[in-house]
């Protein structure tokens, strides 16, 4: 590790055991999703609380995550919907959903969750096709080469104010790379390009460092 990611690490340690300590049932859904081997892929607890921060900024009462892994940040935005909340977050595999629902129930939240397992793109497509009622926040967090198809039914699923959500946006500088040929970087800069074209949306995107890494979110407002 290079010393800068070193002291990225330890601030962020500091930081969370300051303002983001995770009470029992996040710090087990972390841990135990690890224990069964699920990668480590879920967000760290201060872009957690990030999440949740934006949720009840945004007022938001229906949250669409796409992604569900073992459900660590579900329980970030489910807490954030407060009790006549709802989330529902999409997760193609059968064995990580069975986790989150185990993590979402140790959390007291699963009542206000629904996992719907399926590839994602399936489960878009009926609620695109039965023009569900709008996510007032959409959090894109899944396999990477199909940020372009999530974005665009993220925005048939919005409405004016919803809040769009993207993590992985910068994967450690490689998606500077204008010839990658990794999917995934690939998948991103479309994504990226999208957002800039795309004149129902005001964007950014902030790198972030710290436990969890080199990486970044994408925040835009449709308008
Ligand atoms: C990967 C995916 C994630 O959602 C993440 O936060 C980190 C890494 C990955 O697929 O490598
Ligand atoms: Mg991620």
């Amino acid at each position: 590790m290079y010393e800068a990611e070193a002291r990225w690490e330890r601030v962020d340690r500091y930081l969370l055991r300051l303002l983001v300590p995770e009470d029992d049932a996040l710090r087990r859904a972390r841990t135990e999703s690890h224990d069964v081997g699920l990668p480590a892929h879920e967000v760290a607890p201060n872009q957690g609380a990030f999440l949740g921060l934006l949720t009840r900024l945004a007022g938001a009462r229906r949250v669409l995550e796409i992604g569900t892994l073992g459900g660590y940040s579900t329980i970030w935005f489910a807490r954030s919907v407060g009790s006549d909340g709802w989330v529902t977050s999409l997760e193609v595999d059968p064995d990580r959903a069975a986790v989150a629902q185990r993590n979402l129930a140790r959390a007291g939240v699963a009542e206000r969750v629904e996992v719907v397992v399926a590839p994602a793109m399936e489960t878009l497509d009926a609620y695109i096709a039965e023009s569900s009622e709008p996510f007032d926040v959409v959090f894109i967090d899944a396999d990477k080469p199909r940020n372009p198809q999530y974005l665009a039914a993220a925005l048939q699923l919005s409405r004016p104010g919803t809040v769009i959500v993207a993590d992985n946006v910068v994967r450690d500088g490689a998606v500077t790379d204008e010839n990658s040929k990794d999917p995934s970087v690939i998948g991103i800069r479309r994504f990226l390009e999208m957002v800039r074209d795309d004149p129902r949306l005001d964007a950014t995107a902030l790198q972030t460092v710290g436990v969890k890494g080199w990486d970044g979110l994408v925040i835009a407002l449709r308008r």
